[in-house]
């Protein structure tokens, strides 16, 4: 029987230089869609697939994230007081059970694969996924949960895919797919930010993994590579040279690429306009702008 996947990693030691002055002070992952910080609609999406263990790889400076998932007795008092339950219900998500994250240090910004290595005494022996905050998917059912069962199926290691335009190619993981079967494609390499033009195919690698203990064996290695980084794709196409199968899987769903500020702001209306509560307000006034963007031209 397969292993169930119930221990995921969240690589949030980065420096979220795109973001500055705001991630001065504030990690990028407590910056809000809405009302919600991206590290909560990442941890929604690991529970729905099934994970129960959270790990976070974490940096100096990043304080406020074990906060937000800590019990805050004054304000529940506060609220309880109040008779503001609604409030307190809503508060329910952002609880962990005890033992159930645990946080640990990168002490050098050395790229994804040397963040998700950091965990390795926590994975052990067992296949893990990795979820990456900064990129939020809006989907009917949550892309880990989809990849879970599709990874039910396979095994092997696997990452979430999305087709981009070939300028867009050298900002991601790029698959050089072996057969393509639809909703999944098997694949013989993997070459991470290429050169204009030489990417293998359009089919890009965004940040969902489902990984087996053996890409942590490969991540020991420290072999650096684009950007001088210590890359989490190379350590994955290692494993296809031990014949140890890696599938990209073309997720259902709309991804936000919420580490660029185009990206953030776009899932900010995206969501806005999802939400009952804000939905009309939010389009009387996107229509108002465009209305006078076009006016202007
Ligand atoms: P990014 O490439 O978005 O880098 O990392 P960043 O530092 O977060 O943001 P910018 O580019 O300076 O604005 C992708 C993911 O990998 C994590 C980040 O936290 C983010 O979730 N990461 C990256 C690490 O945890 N450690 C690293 O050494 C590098």
């Amino acid at each position: 029987m397969r292993k169930k996947v119930t221990k995921a990693i969240f690589p949030v030691a980065g420096l979220g230089t795109r973001f500055l002055p705001a991630t001065k002070s504030v990690p990028k992952e407590i910056m809000t869609l809405v009302d919600r910080p991206l590290v909560q609609y990442a941890i929604d999406e690991a529970r729905a697939a099934g994970i129960k263990e959270f790990i976070f790889v974490t940096s100096r400076g990043k304080s406020a994230l074990e906060d937000y998932f800590d019990h805050s007795p004054i304000l529940e008092q506060e609220l309880r007081k109040k008779g503001k339950d609604d409030l307190l219900e809503i508060l329910k998500d952002t609880y962990m059970d005890s033992g159930a994250i645990a946080y640990i240090r990168q002490h050098q910004a050395l790229g994804l694969g040397h963040a998700v290595w950091c965990a390795r005494r926590l994975i052990a022996n067992e296949p893990f996924a990795v979820i990456l905050p900064d990129d939020v998917i809006a989907a009917e059912k949550p892309c880990l949960q989809q990849m879970v069962e599709a990874y039910e199926e396979t095994g092997g290691n696997m990452v979430a895919a999305m087709e981009v335009a070939p300028e867009k190619a050298s900002s991601y993981g790029v698959l050089d797919v072996k057969e393509d079967m639809g909703k999944i494609v098997s694949v013989k390499g993997m070459v991470e930010k290429p050169a204009a033009g030489e990417a293998p195919s359009n089919l890009a690698v965004i940040g969902r993994y489902i990984l087996s203990p053996s890409v942590m064996k490969n991540l020991n290695k420290m072999k650096k590579g684009a950007g001088g980084e210590i890359q989490l794709t190379d350590a994955i196409a290692q494993d296809i040279e031990k014949e140890q199968p890696v599938y990209g899987y073309r997720f259902k769903g709309q991804r936000f690429d919420c580490g660029s500020k185009s990206g953030f702001l776009q899932a900010t209306v995206a969501f806005a306009l999802a939400r009952e509560d804000l939905r009309d307000d939010m389009m009387a006034f996107v229509n108002q702008v465009a209305l006078n963007a076009s006016a202007a031209e």
